[in-house]
């Protein structure tokens, strides 16, 4: 099963749209048992200062990380470009899942990483920033790392993807990812 997780709490991000169309994707054409998670649905507690604690955690994290992460033998992180980066939610919550479950989350696990911008970059030195922070969680990534910028010009009226080239450089990571 692959979780692909839409890396901001940003409400109608460009981000999500883009994980979205992964999901169905590989459901539809390449038949795979997929699954969105995005951190808007993170519960508004997971930063408190009590947050490195098992305990301290919410039952709410505990029963996302139990029902999307854990079971997962695949990760697909979708993010955008904030300040040159990714998302310090999504950091946040990499955080947070390790204090729990750690090896069971993360341990052996593989990863396909798409950066999302609207300017030029493509998120590039976030996908190399977070392919570190993964490889320290024994996740190990997927070589081919796909930046997707002026993702606004991308998108159709509706919020798909109307780009054929996107479409297709997006197929063959996917076909690449199946086969890692
Ligand atoms: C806090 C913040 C910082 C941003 N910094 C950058 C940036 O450094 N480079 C860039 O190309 N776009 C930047 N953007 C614009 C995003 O790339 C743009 O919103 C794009 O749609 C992807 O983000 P989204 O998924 O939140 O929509 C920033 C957006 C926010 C909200």
């Amino acid at each position: 099963m692959i979780t692909v997780i839409s890396g901001t709490n940003r409400r109608n991000s460009e981000t999500e749209r883009i994980a979205g169309y992964i999901v169905e994707r590989l459901r539809n054409r390449f038949e795979v048992e997929a699954k969105l998670l995005t951190l808007t649905d993170l519960p508004a507690d997971i930063l408190h200062d009590d947050m490195y604690s098992k305990d301290g955690q919410s039952d709410e994290l505990g029963n996302l990380q139990d029902a999307e992460m854990v079971p997962a033998d695949k990760f697909w992180f979708v993010f955008p470009e904030y300040n040159g980066s990714f998302p310090g939610v999504l950091k946040l919550f990499l955080d947070a899942l390790s204090v729990r479950r750690y090896k069971e989350t993360f341990a052996k696990k593989k990863a396909a990483l798409t950066g999302v911008s609207s300017g030029r970059a493509g998120n590039l030195r976030g996908m190399e920033q977070l392919t570190g922070i993964l490889n320290h969680l024994q996740v190990v990534v997927l070589p081919n790392k796909l930046p997707i910028s002026a993702v606004e010009e991308l998108l159709n009226g509706n919020g798909t993807l109307s780009d054929q080239n996107t479409v297709e450089v997006l197929d063959k990571q996917m076909a690449e990812f199946l086969a890692f």
